[in-house]
């Protein structure tokens, strides 16, 4: 999605601008741009593409021209809304060459302010609704107003979901930035200020971050940050320190983000259960903040990956804690009126803590009186600040589009809470309780024996790579991660791909069954497995590629497999209960490997961002 980043009081503020804008490239972009002031001129340079593109463009101008007195630039990555991938649809947007804004989010009314603005004899250059800011705060300067007030003014007459940074000529010592749901945060330096759509993309300018409300918006100079909230009143937020995280935007050898964090799983996950595992059979999760009510239902809503691991959460809760659970997809969830009868507790799952949708559906939730929860791997970020209760992923940032370790520590999470709730409500026996403790602790070398899987599973893909369409199935608890696998490999290697509930095959799916189509299957025994191979075994007849990703009780039972990938044996009682950990790195290396094969572009798959901020 949209990034932003700008500078104050720094010089070579534009190359500043670039390295924070580097940082924000993991989220997904198809252009660039930048502005700066100096020589009493706006300047602005943009260009489509990767920032590579950017610096070159940048290289190309006469650095006395641009950068080197300049102590002001405003840097935006686009990701298309509004107007299709251009350098005209690029931010920075301008008005009359005086007034530049960068901008992430949609202005929803924009149409109509545009009607009006043109009638005022203001020309657009570009498709964006972005466009009608820089032309506002024209129209209110010449007015007579103040940056402020000009600010204000804007602001009264926009509607959506919006973060922006505005720098004018007639100000050239001020920025103003306002938020309303897309996330923004202002860092603090000496006789310096910076802004960023995460803390991230200002860490190497300061670790003192304020974070703004909704509706907050702030002036901001080389001394001062006056932030002053919807009513204009001026408002004191919290500075936060943030530990620049050194190393974040290497990928340590490995080809890809994405491989060197599906490899990162066996380290994150026991710093997790750390976390929520005491004495090596007590869980720490304080249940009463979770805000149950006796046995009421429990909401679960997220989007994309986070999503599926909700679906999980689910099925173990219900096992285990004989505690109903509804599921909601989050784009869904804000835009109906869902009863609440029977819930007192909602619990949102986001690895970024900022998809919008998600955020949504927390603030539905709260105006309809749940007490909210969250998963989140960003600390300090919206979803975290406005659930009243988070517990962290801490998986360390998350560089690849796809999701991979978050979504296996949202699982530790999520198991812990139904273990948790089984124990409260006397269904998980003490002696149960320290079994499974037991073999959660042993789960990190579980995971990293899945890895070693990976040549394997890069044959397979070798096989796949050309197929058109490919089927993933599971039953039950491996329901949710045919969806997942489905999910992973299409987002990164671009071939069409579904994931079914094995039995709902016979309903209508199998009719996309025909020769050579690539059916995937995770199994594992679980006392259904049977009826899990005759659906296999349907569509083996029907011509389709059979690929079993199985333990070796169920890769017995299907001899007519084409391809069988033997998942490593372990030893517990609870293995199929476990099972999804133990699938998602298949699930995983296999659209790793896929896309590889196919060449796209494993961390940034196009059209996509790796935190969603508009709906
Ligand atoms: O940051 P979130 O967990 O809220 O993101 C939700 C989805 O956008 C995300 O899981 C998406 O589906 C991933 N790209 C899947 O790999």
């Amino acid at each position: 999605m949209c990034g932003v980043v700008a500078v104050i009081g720094k010089q070579n503020a534009s190359d500043l601008v670039v390295e924070g804008l580097k940082k924000l490239e993991y989220r997904g972009y198809d252009s660039a741009g930048i502005a700066s002031v100096s020589g009493g001129a706006l300047h602005t340079i943009k260009s489509e593409g990767k920032l590579i593109n950017l610096i070159e463009e940048l290289s190309k101008v006469s650095k006395a021209n641009l950068q080197s007195d300049s102590s002001i630039a405003i840097g935006h990555t686009r990701w298309a809304t509004h107007g299709n991938v251009n350098v005209k649809n690029a931010h920075p947007l301008t008005s009359e060459s005086k007034v530049a804004v960068v901008h992430n989010g949609i202005i929803e009314n924009y149409e109509s302010i545009k009607n009006q603005l043109i009638s005022d004899g203001y020309v657009f250059k570009s498709q964006t609704d972005t466009e009608v800011l820089p032309h506002l705060f024209m129209k209110y300067i010449k007015l007579g107003n103040n940056f402020l007030q000009a600010g204000r003014l804007v602001l009264k007459d926009i509607k959506g979901a919006f973060a922006f940074v505005a720098m004018s000529l007639d100000f050239p010592n001020e920025l103003f930035v306002s938020r309303n749901s897309s996330p923004l945060a202002i860092g603090l330096g000496e006789k310096s200020n910076f802004v960023g759509s995460d803390a991230h993309s200002i860490d190497h300018l300061t670790q003192r971050i304020i974070y703004l409300e909704d509706g907050d918006h702030a002036l901001i100079d080389l001394d001062n940050v006056r932030i002053f909230n919807i009513n204009e009143e001026n408002v004191d937020r919290k500075i936060i320190n943030i530990k620049a995280e050194i190393g974040l935007i290497t990928k340590g050898g490995y080809r890809h983000f994405m491989e060197k964090e599906i490899f990162e799983q066996p380290s994150v996950i026991p710093q997790i259960i750390s976390t929520f595992i005491k004495n090596s059979y007590e869980i720490n999760i304080d249940l009463n903040k979770l805000g149950f009510k006796n046995k009421n239902t429990l909401l679960i809503s997220a989007a994309g990956t986070s999503y599926y691991a909700a679906m999980v959460g689910k099925y173990w809760i219900e096992q285990l804690a004989d505690l109903p659970v509804i599921i909601d997809l989050a784009s869904e969830y804000r835009y109906r009126k869902p009863s609440v009868f029977g819930q007192s507790a909602m619990l949102v799952i986001s690895q970024s803590g900022e998809s919008l949708d998600t955020l949504m559906a927390l603030r539905h939730g709260k105006e309809l009186g749940l007490n909210t929860n969250a998963i989140v791997n960003v600390e300090g970020s919206t979803i975290d600040r406005e659930a009243n209760y988070s517990l962290y992923t801490r998986a360390g940032a998350e560089i690849g589009v796809a999701s991979t370790k978050s979504f296996t520590s949202q699982l530790v999470i999520l198991f812990m809470i139904a273990v948790a709730l089984g124990k409260k409500f006397n269904i998980v026996t003490q002696e149960q309780l320290q079994k499974i403790c037991s073999y959660i602790l042993s789960l990190p070398s579980a995971i990293a024996e899945m890895l070693n899987m990976e040549n394997e599973i890069k044959s397979v893909a070798q096989n796949i790579k050309n197929a058109k369409s490919i089927i993933f199935l599971g039953r039950g608890l491996l329901y949710p991660l045919a969806l997942e696998g489905a999910l992973k490999l299409k987002e990164i290697s671009y071939i069409h791909a579904e994931g079914f509930a094995a039995g709902e095959m016979k309903h209508g799916p199998i009719a996309l069954i025909e020769d050579q189509v690539p059916v995937i299957m995770f199994l594992v025994s679980d006392g259904n497995e049977d009826k899990a191979i005759s659906n296999l075994q349907e569509a083996y007849s029907r011509g389709a590629k059979i690929i079993l990703i199985a333990d070796r009780d169920c890769i017995k039972k299907a001899p007519f497999a084409h391809y069988k990938i033997e998942i490593p044996n372990f030893e517990t009682d609870f293995k199929s209960l476990l099972s999804p950990f133990l699938m998602a790195i298949p699930a995983q290396l296999l659209a790793y490997h896929v896309a590889n094969e196919r060449g796209t572009d494993v961390d940034q798959p196009r059209n996509l961002a790796k935190s969603v901020t508009v709906e």
